[in-house]
């Protein structure tokens, strides 16, 4: 039996995905990763260029709902090791829209536990101990008061289309353990920021906004509370888990960072008035907050008990929220192209060329 795996990454392309496979070359850059993503809106394999030619490494565009994809990967390339992000996870377009959330969340993780159960029980796996590592949310907890944590046996209270197909896949995967033995782990983890974060989200969403000078928009009352982490300190955590991490255990994951919306909003104001001076109207950046109506069954607060993962392997964050917002505005401001290409649609375009080829 071999120590270096052969891991399998779903969603590699998108912001959590991407930074791992970072975090992982650099680490131990002879296992070989194998990084299956959909490419849709949220995917951008400009994230992973600079690695896109080392040997160990390798890119396939599929579906994880794919079953013949998803068996035909896991025989081919001998796959040990899971890490599963590949997902539809933006709380608003789950409202808007959740039929891809309950194919890709659901069926998708399915999928993989399928081919997953039939190759390893099958006993073709190289290393002694093959993992399926399933990367959740704090979200299928629910909503918190004005006290409290969630930990790891606080009960499933999902309230949002995402959230509860998440919150599926979890249960999925836990029966997969009780009733094949699936080696399986979860980690299920707060609010995560930082490089390659589709605009979309709170904080890069508020950067841009502020650059172009236009409003950002605050839901509600401003005051509901998210546990943020940096991705860097998420990524160190899955590396335990995978590494040191119990088969049928699941990790929570959080920063020890709760933050209004509005304070998050604030601070990056005054990152940027700090760096860049005031904007040309010579109005702090703050007078750009716009307070607009709530998001439908918006979860008031969320906060993590990360008690067990520290006892247990070790891990905590060494980000504060303070120097993490530093450096991801700093990586903002140096690839500005990087998120214009996105706001603009011409990397789906760079995708129809390179794929038209
Ligand atoms: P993301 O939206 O940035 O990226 C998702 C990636 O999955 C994209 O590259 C997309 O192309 C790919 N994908 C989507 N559907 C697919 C399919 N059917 N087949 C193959 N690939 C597909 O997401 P993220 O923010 O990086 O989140 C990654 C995972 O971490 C998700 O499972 C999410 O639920 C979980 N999570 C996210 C956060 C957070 O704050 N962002 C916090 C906790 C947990
Ligand atoms: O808690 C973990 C979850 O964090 C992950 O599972 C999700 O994949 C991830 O998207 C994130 O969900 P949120 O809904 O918390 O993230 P979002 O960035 O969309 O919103 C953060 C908070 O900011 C939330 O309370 C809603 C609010 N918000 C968001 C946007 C986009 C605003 O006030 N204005 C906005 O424009």
């Amino acid at each position: 039996m071999k120590n270096r795996r052969t891991v399998l990454v779903t969603g590699g392309c998108g912001f959590i995905g991407a930074n791992f496979i970072h975090l992982l070359r650099n680490k131990y850059p002879d296992w070989r990763v194998i990084n299956l993503d959909k490419l849709t809106y949220a995917g951008n394999l400009k994230n992973l260029q600079s690695i896109s030619e080392d040997e160990n490494y390798s890119f396939i565009r599929g579906d994880i709902c794919d079953a013949a994809t998803v068996n035909r990967i896991f025989s081919a390339e001998k796959i040990d090791t899971v890490i599963h992000f590949a997902a539809e996870s933006h709380v608003d377009r789950s409202i808007t829209g959740p039929a891809d959330f309950v194919q890709t969340n659901i069926v998708g993780t399915f999928t993989l536990l399928e081919a997953a159960r039939k190759f390893w029980i099958e006993g073709n796996s190289q290393v002694k101990e093959p993992c399926f590592l399933h990367v959740s949310t704090d979200e299928v907890y629910g909503s918190l008061g004005e006290t409290g944590y969630f930990t790891e046996t606080t009960p499933f209270d999902p309230r949002s289309p995402y959230s509860a197909s998440k919150a599926s896949s979890d249960h999925l995967v836990n029966a997969y353990f009780h009733t094949y033995g699936l080696p399986v782990r979860i980690t299920n983890c707060s609010n995560n920021y930082g490089p390659y974060q589709f605009p979309e989200k709170l904080i890069p969403l508020v950067f841009n906004n502020s650059m172009k000078g236009k409003s950002l928009p605050v839901y509600g009352d401003g005051k509901n509370v998210r546990d943020w982490l940096y991705v860097k300190d998420h990524c160190q955590a899955i590396v335990e888990v995978v590494n040191k991490g119990r088969s049928g255990h699941c990790y929570n994951i959080g920063g020890n960072n709760e933050k209004q919306n509005i304070e998050v909003v604030n601070l990056i104001c005054d990152t940027l008035d700090r760096k860049l001076g005031l904007p040309e109207s010579g109005e702090p950046r703050r007078s750009q907050i716009t307070f607009v109506k709530d998001r439908l069954g918006h979860d008031r607060r969320y906060a993590i008990d990360a008690a067990k993962i520290k006892e247990h392997l070790g891990w905590e964050p060494q980000v504060s929220f303070e120097q993490g917002i530093e450096k991801t505005v700093d990586w903002y401001l140096a690839n500005q192209k990087w998120v214009a290409e996105i706001v603009d649609g011409s990397y789906e375009q760079y995708y129809e060329e390179m794929y038209s080829k």
